[in-house]
């Protein structure tokens, strides 16, 4: 009985170790474990052998079917690790290949600005004017002289404007006001535009001021234009720009081209008019520069002030993107990060 199960037990090692996958594997393990094996028969068999035989043969059964069992174990975690392996090499991502992700571009956040602006304008009846009367290169001429600007105003200065190697008639344009004079050279009232474009300063950088900066430029000149106009329309811009009504003060000022000249302040988009920093403690935060075009400037070119008047309007578009999205440092507009210029 004893060669009996030690030899079951050398067939069942045999045909473990041959077994090739999960399911032979356990066919073996049936044939050898289940209650129909022989190994169990023998058990269900004791009873029948003498008593003094019993507990030897019995403890043998038991001992064999452990190891059968074990083996058993042993080569399935073999086969579930093969598999596993198998599997993991076949669905591998190799992090290491170049993406197929492309970044798409975006539209930065002065143009965006310039886009919302120049709609606004067109809703209120104005025309869109880019560079085709304003150039970036300017001559004296129409940066200053046909401006009504004096021979000695301050902003001629070195300090202020950026002079070309060309010839001390050369500018770069520290405003878009030169948009105005070439336009009415270039057309009769009605005229009701907008110019937006790139100016330069010679000033220190700073998070508040850059040497490049945008402006956009609006011009009305017709019959019967009014300083009331002025105000409706830049209240009106204000509101649709800012997206609710917002208290503004026209104070008085002065440009050399407008008479009588405008500032136009908003209340404080932070502060609702409380004071804090963004407005140094006055409620208000200046937002552009306008009035009413000076005769001396319709005379330049050859319009009738008798006949006709306009208003003009400056506006920095640095600044009116800052306001609305409480952005503090104008050179994040030029440093080209793309973490910043994602926001918008
Ligand atoms: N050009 C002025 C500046 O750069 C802004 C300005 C003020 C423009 C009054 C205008 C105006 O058209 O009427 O500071």
């Amino acid at each position: 009985m004893e060669q009996k199960i030690l030899e079951i037990k050398d067939n069942a090692l045999k045909e473990i170790e041959k077994a090739s996958d999960m399911k032979s594997l356990e066919e073996v393990k049936n044939k050898y474990l289940s209650r129909a094996s022989e190994l169990n028969n023998l058990k269900k068999g004791l009873k029948d052998i003498p008593a003094e035989l019993r507990p030897k043969i019995g403890a043998l059964t038991n001992q064999v079917s452990k190891e059968i069992e074990a083996l058993v174990n042993e080569k399935q975690e073999e086969f579930y690790t093969i598999e596993l392996n198998k599997k993991l090499e076949s669905e591998k991502i190799d992090i290491t290949l170049p993406s197929t992700y492309e970044p798409s571009g975006h539209i930065h956040p002065l143009t965006k600005t310039i886009n919302e602006i120049t709609e606004i304008f067109e809703l209120l009846g104005f025309s869109l004017i880019e560079n085709k009367y304003s150039p970036e290169v300017e001559t004296v001429k129409y940066n200053f002289d046909l401006l009504n600007t004096p021979k000695e105003h301050p902003a001629r200065d070195v300090q202020d404007t950026f002079y070309s190697k060309l010839g001390e008639n050369v500018v770069l344009r520290s405003q878009t006001s030169n948009a105005q004079v070439r336009q009415m050279q270039n057309s009769r009232p009605p005229i009701k535009i907008i110019s937006p474009g790139r100016v330069y300063r010679s000033e220190s950088v700073s998070a508040r001021k850059n040497n490049l900066f945008h402006q956009i430029e609006g011009l009305y000149v017709d019959k019967n234009v009014t300083f009331s106009d002025l105000k409706g329309v830049l209240n009106e811009f204000i509101r649709l720009y800012f997206g609710s009504y917002r208290p503004t003060r026209f104070r008085n000022s002065f440009f050399p081209f407008t008479e009588p000249s405008a500032e136009v302040d908003v209340q404080c988009i932070m502060c609702e008019g409380k004071g804090c920093p963004t407005c140094s403690g006055t409620g208000w935060l200046e937002i552009l520069g306008s009035g009413m075009v000076d005769p001396n400037v319709l005379r330049a070119v050859d319009i009738d002030p008798e006949v006709y008047s306009g208003f003009a309007f400056g506006m920095g578009v640095e600044r009116l993107t800052m306001l609305k999205y409480a952005i503090d440092d104008i050179r994040l507009f030029f440093n080209d990060d793309i973490r910043f210029l994602h926001q918008f």
